[in-house]
């Protein structure tokens, strides 16, 4: 039985009069909010970045998949607004936090994030607040580390308060999948709390699935994401041993992906990139650890995608040995930081490392990527050169590390010397004399 406050809370977002903040404006965090503010509701948005907090008060994305023409309409009308102060908690019915889970040097998970914005919402709880975590986070965070901090107050969990855990699915860039058109799972600490947060969700998204709790909710975002690693390592594994074999793996993967039942295509890569992907298995394994259990998996498909780089290199060593040509000396022009196609997101991103390993080899390394004009590689900043034939031309080697879409790969091939392709970015070209693939 729902309390008062549960019911009241309920009208309010029914009626979409429920004042709602997300915190961490982000890759994650400022596409949810547009999305929340889309649906009725007026939001505020959370962030210790002031530049980020000054760019939505002016109505400019920074995030390439939030429109600005909607982040503006949505400022303009007042229905969205950002800030540094958390006191604004105090009129806010909804809170979704959106706030990095990275891992720290040891590569142990840096919870740091989610703590420091528990604390903060905790000062402002009041009745009839939902809180809702969508950092991608390991089984217990929620229960043990959220809800301790929040009954500080005094308030009890289910009847004055509702807790859930409800994991962020975006794929950047994608313009196929959106939050709307994304099922959202959802995980609550009481039925009180599913209910209220189902009908919030619901709101805004076509689907909303109910799990039975929110470690449960906490762990299938893991699955998801360690279902990728495991598959991307298996047949990252598979392209080291196809070289060997003379086999073009991703002929195999292509003919393969025609069977259209139990079997799902994943493609070789020069390795993992994102906040996501590389980083959440080591969650869940770190977690598991502390129960003794060792999970083989994730270590061993951790072990082969971080290889990658290194495979690459190798590529790029061996294709110049056949043009008489040693790596130390060489100028290698790389094409595409960002960790995927058509974004700007480098974090993690396997080009960094290919970069950081030819540099320390003697070569002479520059690059050049649309989404990414200003990258750090150790303690210097270095710039995106312009893309012209005189750049690929005077390149010993060019290296394809992230298939962006507007690149012309026919242009490219035609003006290089030497290419290494480690995405299959140049499959349809007729003619491969230049190219080696990875
Ligand atoms: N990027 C993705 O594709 C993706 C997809 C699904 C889930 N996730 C998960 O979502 C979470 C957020 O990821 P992201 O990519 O949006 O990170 P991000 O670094 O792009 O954004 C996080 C934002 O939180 C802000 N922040 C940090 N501490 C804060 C605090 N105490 N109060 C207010 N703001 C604070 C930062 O300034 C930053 O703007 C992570 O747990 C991530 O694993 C990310």
């Amino acid at each position: 039985m729902l309390s008062p406050s549960g019911k009241e809370l309920k009208k309010k977002i029914a009626n979409k009069t429920a004042k709602v903040s997300v915190i961490g404006l982000g890759y994650v965090g400022l596409p949810l909010a547009v999305e929340i503010g889309k649906t009725g509701f007026s939001v505020i948005g959370i962030d210790i970045d002031k530049e980020k907090v000054d760019k939505v008060n002016n109505g400019k994305s920074y995030i390439p998949d939030v429109v600005e023409g909607e982040l503006n309409k949505l400022v303009s009308k007042n229905k969205l607004v950002a800030s540094s102060d958390y006191k604004i908690l105090k009129e806010v019915d909804i809170v979704s936090i959106c706030v990095p889970t990275p891992l720290r040097k040891t590569r142990e998970p840096d919870i740091s994030y989610i703590v420091t914005a528990a604390c903060e919402v905790s000062k402002y709880l009041h009745r009839g607040q939902l809180i809702i975590l969508e950092s991608t986070t390991f089984p217990g965070t929620t229960k043990d580390i959220i809800l301790p901090e929040l009954e500080k107050r005094k308030l009890k969990v289910g009847r004055d308060f509702f807790l859930s855990f409800s994991p962020e699915r975006v794929d950047p860039g994608s313009k196929k999948y959106t939050i709307k058109s994304t099922p959202k799972v959802l995980g609550g600490i009481t039925p009180e709390c599913d209910e209220v947060a189902k009908l919030f969700y619901e709101q805004i998204v076509e689907e909303v699935v109910l799990v039975a709790s929110t470690q449960e909710a906490e762990m299938v975002k893991l699955l998801e994401n360690i279902f990728r690693n495991v598959n991307i390592a298996l047949v990252n594994e598979l392209t080291l041993m196809c070289d060997r074999l003379g086999i073009d793996i991703w002929n195999v993967v292509e003919a393969a992906a025609t069977k259209p039942f139990g079997f799902m295509p994943f493609y070789p890569g020069p390795g993992l990139g994102g906040h996501c992907i590389p980083i959440d298995p080591v969650y869940l394994s770190w977690k598991a650890k502390t129960y003794g259990f060792y999970s083989k998996f994730i270590e061993f498909a951790e072990e082969v995608n971080k290889n990658m780089p290194h495979y690459v290199v190798r590529k790029i060593t061996d294709a110049l040995n056949i043009h008489k040509k040693c790596l130390n000396g060489s100028k290698i022009l790389i094409l595409g930081v960002a960790y995927k196609e058509n974004v700007g997101d480098i974090r993690e991103s396997p080009a960094l490392d290919i970069i950081e390993i030819l540099g320390r080899q003697g070569a002479e390394v520059i690059y050049n990527d649309p989404y990414a004009p200003q990258i750090k590689i150790g303690d210097k900043q270095v710039r995106s050169l312009p893309l012209n034939e005189n750049l690929l031309s005077q390149a010993d080697c060019v290296v394809i590390t992230t298939a962006h879409s507007s690149y012309d790969y026919k242009w490219i091939v035609g003006n290089a010397r030497l290419v290494v392709d480690t995405r299959n970015a140049t499959k349809n070209l007729v003619n491969k004399e230049k190219i080696v693939k990875i």
